[in-house]
């Protein structure tokens, strides 16, 4: 049962965002440094990541849930057959580009160690396959027993990073080895492991290193005067997390991004417009340097033909707009194609968007088309989710089906390597 003593050091921010945008799932178990995990999550909120918490029913006897649900602004559950309906593991599991498990029981090595799924956190963990990273606390014998060293042994050879544990005093008054590692060296340790993950990755099959691309996202606003705008719903998450994965997996990015709430992915050139004109301008201005262009933005279809120099006053009554067509961007960009890959977005209202969709592939000469059903609850505009089929010039065609954004921008990643493996 280790304790130790509060250090006023580990409270502080760690300088950066180096985890912008990332994925954590954190995993909590039944010991006394489990109240240690409260500041490395908030020590990773405060770098920048989006931290899923799940607890084993005995860490709730030691902290309770609210506190990480605060901190993390997500719900914390600690039992599998909590909303079924989401089937919570799995979810969580393809989510996570990072699992932490601090402090790690002797209990759940021995858990992990066997590949049981008795729990939340066991069962997220034996789907997933992003990076580990555990840190042990227990008291000294329970560390030194061999079951507990053979079980660090086999995590390690599987590829987990086992961070500590270190000595110094441990509950009940003893001192010795079993005291969970520091909040800040775990965390660098996750750095670490996403980092090595982001190489390998590059590295090999859905690699893009050296490759450079240009990805579009959130809507346009078109002036009417100077304070007011037509616009559509989009939020940018979209484009944003296509950004974030192609960085990710080794790419040069840039980010053209119409007004949207976002703060800049971490690796990534942003460039923010407001009207599709701007936009236009942006992404026709490096066509020539890229080897992908990914429109995901929503940009406006038309825009009002006059801008009023001051504001419309109300009294005049309501003003007659007349419109204009903006630059069809995905047009222009299909005729000035020369070996670039060309990725699509529309947006559709019907329930199955195939036909259309492959009508557009065609007319703007893209080689791929991601056909998305808006206009639904939980899909599309601002969702976190989308229901989309994925459309090929060089078939192999992926029928409507519900994705996480992240997962749609993972498929679209891979078919850009396969795309530009084949260009070889
Ligand atoms: C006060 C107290 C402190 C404990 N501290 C630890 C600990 O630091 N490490 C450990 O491995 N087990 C510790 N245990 C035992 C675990 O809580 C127990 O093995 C439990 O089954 C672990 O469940 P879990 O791995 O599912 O969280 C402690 C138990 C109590 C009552």
């Amino acid at each position: 049962m280790p304790s130790s003593d509060p250090d006023p050091k580990l409270a502080r921010p760690v300088s950066g965002r180096p985890f912008a945008g990332r994925h954590v799932l954190f995993g909590v178990t039944g010991g006394i440094a489990a109240y240690k995990a409260v500041l490395l999550v908030r020590m990773l909120t405060e770098a920048g990541a989006d931290v899923q918490v799940v607890m084993t029913p005995a860490a709730t006897r030691f902290v309770g849930p609210d506190t990480f649900a605060a901190l993390t602004h997500h719900p914390v559950y600690s039992d599998v057959f909590e909303r079924t309906d989401a089937v919570l593991h799995v979810r969580m599991a393809h989510r996570a580009e990072v699992a932490i498990v601090a402090p790690a029981t002797a209990n759940v090595l021995a858990r992990l160690a066997l590949g049981l799924a008795d729990d939340l956190v066991t069962s997220a963990l034996l789907e997933a396959t992003c990076p580990l990273v555990v840190a042990p606390a227990m008291h000294t014998g329970m560390w030194q027993h061999p079951a507990t060293q053979a079980n660090v042994r086999v995590l390690r050879e599987r590829d987990a990073t086992i961070v500590g544990p270190g000595e110094g005093s441990l509950a009940a008054g003893d001192e010795g080895v079993g005291r969970m590692a520091e909040p800040e060296e775990i965390l660098v340790a996750a750095i670490r492991a996403l980092a090595e993950r982001a190489e390998r990755v590059a590295d090999g099959a859905g690699g893009l290193a050296g490759r450079r691309i240009l990805v579009t996202a959130g809507p346009t606003h078109e002036p009417i005067d100077p304070v007011r705008y037509l616009a559509n719903r989009s939020t940018g998450k979209m484009g944003f997390t296509v950004a974030t994965e192609a960085a990710r997996r080794g790419a040069a990015v840039t980010l053209v991004t119409g007004p949207v709430a976002l703060s800049d992915p971490a690796g990534v050139e942003v460039r923010r417009v407001e009207t599709a004109e701007e936009m236009a301008g942006e992404v026709l201005a490096r066509y020539g340097e890229v080897d992908a262009v990914v429109m995901a933005a929503a940009v406006a279809d038309w825009r009002p033909s006059e801008v009023a120099a001051s504001k419309l006053k109300k009294d005049a009554g309501p003003p007659v707009l007349e419109l204009r067509t903006t630059t069809d961007i995905l047009s222009s960009l299909g005729k000035a194609k020369e070996d670039q890959v060309l990725v699509g977005f529309a947006a559709e209202t019907a329930e199955d968007p195939t036909a259309e969709g492959r009508r557009k592939l065609q007319e703007k000469s893209l080689d791929l088309l991601v056909a998305n059903v808006v206009g639904r609850e939980g899909t599309g505009f601002g969702s976190d989710s989308n229901r989309a089929a994925i459309l090929s010039a060089s078939g192999g065609d992926l029928p409507v089906r519900a994705w996480t954004k992240q997962e749609l921008a993972s498929a679209i990643c891979d078919r850009l390597a396969a795309a530009f493996l084949a260009r070889r």
